[in-house]
């Protein structure tokens, strides 16, 4: 008998076949699919017992992480994250990695990191650097949506350094898998957790950091530039990513060098 889940695999095989690369797909047929790939990385046998670094593509190295994330007992033991967890988003073999703060009410929702407003804003910078979602890694340094009792609703809160802390052994093991060019850290939270540093985003922006050999990045973070509408902002993310975009040696045209506010 056909499940819907053949039905669905056979008609995207079909059109691939007829030489379809993309297919537009809304939020909820896009959480029923990573619902699906999910399931199929969490039950595939041949992976179950074997540390990560043992694994040989990086393909199995994120699916084994996303697994151990999701029974994760240091971040689950804390009682002070929600059940969900949210891992990443993107190109597995990307130069770029994104490092955000944790999945808020949307993310929850959609079971995919930086999908509500501030996912949008990000979308726009990636856009003005001439990337996409799909040609980048982006994750964050906490995996569950931090708890803020019964009556939470759409209230998000950053996690506590605890929170970080406990997420941080996944985090810093997909960064060595992945083994990007450079690493972008979005707002104060991440780069306390990925780099140790402590200090506001303003003091922390404008240099290269390293973490594990990789030059980071620190910058504001997209929520950022929603609450906050001055040039000065915009200018300050641009001229990070300008750094960024120079560090992974893309092509940067004089419209692109003189276009500090994305919008
Ligand atoms: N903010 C974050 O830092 N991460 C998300 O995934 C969404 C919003």
């Amino acid at each position: 008998m056909h499940t819907l889940k053949d039905i669905v695999h056979e008609g995207l095989k079909g059109l691939q076949d007829t030489g379809t690369r993309t297919v537009a797909l809304d939020d909820e047929a896009r959480s029923i699919l990573l619902n699906w790939q999910h399931t199929q990385t969490a039950t595939s046998p041949a992976q179950k017992e074997q540390p990560c670094e043992q694994l040989q593509t990086v393909e199995q190295k994120i699916a084994y992480l996303r697994r151990r994330a999701e029974s994760w007992k240091p971040a689950r033991n804390m009682g002070t994250l929600r059940e969900k967890m949210v891992f990443s988003v993107g190109d597995v073999h990307a130069r770029l990695v994104l490092v955000g703060e944790a999945p808020g009410y949307d993310e929850e929702r959609l079971g995919e990191p930086f999908v509500g407003k501030a996912g949008q804003k990000l979308n726009e910078i990636l856009r003005a650097m001439g990337l996409a979602r799909e040609n980048v890694y982006i994750t964050n340094i906490c995996k569950f949506r931090p708890a803020m009792g019964d009556n939470q609703g759409t209230a998000n809160r950053a996690p506590t350094s605890e929170e970080i802390a406990a997420c941080l052994p996944i985090v810093q093991a997909e960064l060595r898998a992945i083994r990007p060019v450079c690493i972008v850290c979005l707002g104060a939270t991440a780069a306390h957790g990925l780099l140790g540093q402590q200090g506001s985003v303003s003091s922390l922006r404008g240099t290269w950091w390293e973490h594990g050999g990789v030059p980071v990045r620190v910058t504001y973070h997209p929520s950022y530039l929603l609450r906050n509408e001055a040039l000065s902002a915009r200018r300050a993310v641009w001229e990070d990513m300008l750094a960024v975009m120079e560090k992974l040696e893309l092509p940067i045209s004089e419209k692109q060098r003189g276009y500090f506010s994305p919008r």
